[in-house]
């Protein structure tokens, strides 16, 4: 099995991609699993209810945990002896990383044990779209916004740096520049896709 992450602030295009992938991958005959956090389990659905809900009034540090009980459930329910050919996950630990430590500025040495200590397994690949904070907005402009998207511009443009630092720091990391051209950005994806195949 190969896990491939998607990774990305709000408004990057990353559905899109995904299914693209998804469908690609299945033409090309491979079974393929899509999963998505926080989520994918009962339980992780219910916890993303309470994540996202303007009416939960939680500590950044509730809110990590949180986001780490849902990825407990869906590491330990699909990601060991998975018999899919790929996973494909709409964000991962990543993202922890990103709008928990750089955006809630919570301590990264904390978030990398939490990862450790519930044995995330390392995507194979995990591509990151990078796009500027407000053009990322604009494309949301019709959406309802929920409680993390309501978090202001700056905490979106520290989750950007962050996806950034990751991708300058981690093996696993691509960053795909995302104001381009659908179809291009699309070409990109399957490029990195292709190598695992
Ligand atoms: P989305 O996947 O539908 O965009 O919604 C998930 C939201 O949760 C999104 O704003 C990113 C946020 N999130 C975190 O803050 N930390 C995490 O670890 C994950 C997986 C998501």
């Amino acid at each position: 099995m190969k896990l491939i992450t998607f990774e990305g602030i709000e408004g990057v295009g990353k559905s899109t991609q995904i299914n693209l992938i998804m469908d690609w991958l299945s033409e090309k005959g491979f079974s393929v699993k899509l999963l998505r956090e926080p989520g994918s389990t009962d339980f992780g659905e219910k916890i993303r209810e309470i994540l996202l809900s303007k009416e939960s009034n939680i500590s950044a540090h509730t809110e990590l945990l949180l986001m780490f009980a849902a990825r407990s459930e869906m590491v330990s329910s699909y990601m060991f002896d998975s018999k899919h050919d790929f996973i494909l996950c709409d964000r991962y630990f990543h993202a922890s990383i990103a709008y928990q430590g750089y955006g809630r500025k919570l301590s990264l040495n904390f978030i990398n044990h939490l990862i450790d200590g519930i044995d995330c397994p390392i995507p194979d690949l995990t591509i990151i779209y990078d796009l500027d904070v407000t053009a990322g907005f604009k494309r949301k402009k019709d959406d309802v916004i929920d409680r993390i998207e309501s978090s202001g511009i700056e905490f979106f443009e520290d989750v950007r740096k962050g996806y950034q630092q990751l991708a300058i720091e981690r093996k696993e990391v691509e960053l795909i520049d995302a104001s381009q051209e659908i179809e291009l950005i699309g070409e990109q994806t399957k490029n990195l896709v292709a190598r695992l195949l």
